[in-house]
């Protein structure tokens, strides 16, 4: 495995001592398919212990790494660095508020999540086995179920930037998920909640949501499903 020499530059903020933000610089020897989670940890290990970044499982399934890496939204542990060597620059999230360096809080983007009533609503008793659904029902929103609330997406999004009361495009994956499955009765209410300036209308398609999404959803097609459920008044087209 090739070794590699790395500039890291990471975008540091400590709200216990710095009025603002500040760019720090590390050098690192890793690998090439090491990822930049490691070099991350490499750093904090061994270099500086004050350096705060929240992760998990490393391996793109908990979703809590998500930063801007080069200049995009990525997640730490799925990006290599022979993807991003010979210079490394990483930032947090935009539009969310910093707690510390890579960390921002989270809330105001799962208060969005909540909104859309994420869980099966379907007041009819239950079977006693699963509630059956066909194949192709099940197909109908399946790529919305990849989500794993990175939220890479809605910090790339410029109306999010400009507006942070849009509801941002991972809480309209998360409802599409709900409004498109054949089991559930809230549609109505779902996209009663995304009918607003704040909801599906202040997409303004940038596409920047579906580069940033480490599973490939496509979002600007589920973002477009739900206007068009909107304008129809049926989800079934
Ligand atoms: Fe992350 Fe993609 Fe879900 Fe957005 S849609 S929160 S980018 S997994
Ligand atoms: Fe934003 Fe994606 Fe729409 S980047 S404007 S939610 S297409
Ligand atoms: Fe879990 Fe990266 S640490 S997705």
């Amino acid at each position: 495995m090739s070794k590699v020499h790395l500039k890291v530059r990471i975008l540091r903020f400590n709200p216990e001592t710095d009025k603002k933000p500040h760019w720090k610089e590390y050098e690192v020897e890793t690998e090439e398919n090491a990822q930049v989670l490691d070099v991350l940890h490499q750093i904090k290990w061994y270099q500086d212990g004050t350096l705060t970044l929240r992760r998990s499982c490393a391996h793109g399934i908990c979703g809590s790494d998500a930063m801007v890496i080069n200049g995009r939204n990525r997640l730490a542990c799925k990006t290599l660095v022979k993807d991003v060597a010979p210079r490394l620059t990483v930032e947090p999230i935009r539009g969310l508020p910093v707690i510390k360096d890579l960390v921002v809080d989270m809330e105001p983007f799962f208060a969005k999540y909540r909104e859309v009533m994420p869980w099966l609503i379907n007041t009819t008793k239950p079977p006693e086995h699963e509630r059956l659904q066909s194949p192709e029902d099940r197909a109908r929103f399946d790529d919305t179920t990849k989500c794993i609330l990175c939220a890479a997406c809605t910090t790339s999004c410029p109306s999010f930037w400009a507006n942070g009361r849009y509801i941002g495009p991972a809480a309209i994956v998360q409802a599409h998920r709900w409004i498109f499955d054949s089991r559930d009765q809230a549609t109505a209410e779902r996209l009663q909640i995304l009918n607003d300036r704040f909801g599906v209308w202040s997409c303004r398609t940038a596409f920047n949501c579906v580069e940033a999404c480490p599973r490939e959803i496509n979002i600007t097609k589920a973002i477009g499903e739900v206007k068009k459920a909107l304008l129809y008044g049926t989800t079934e087209f």
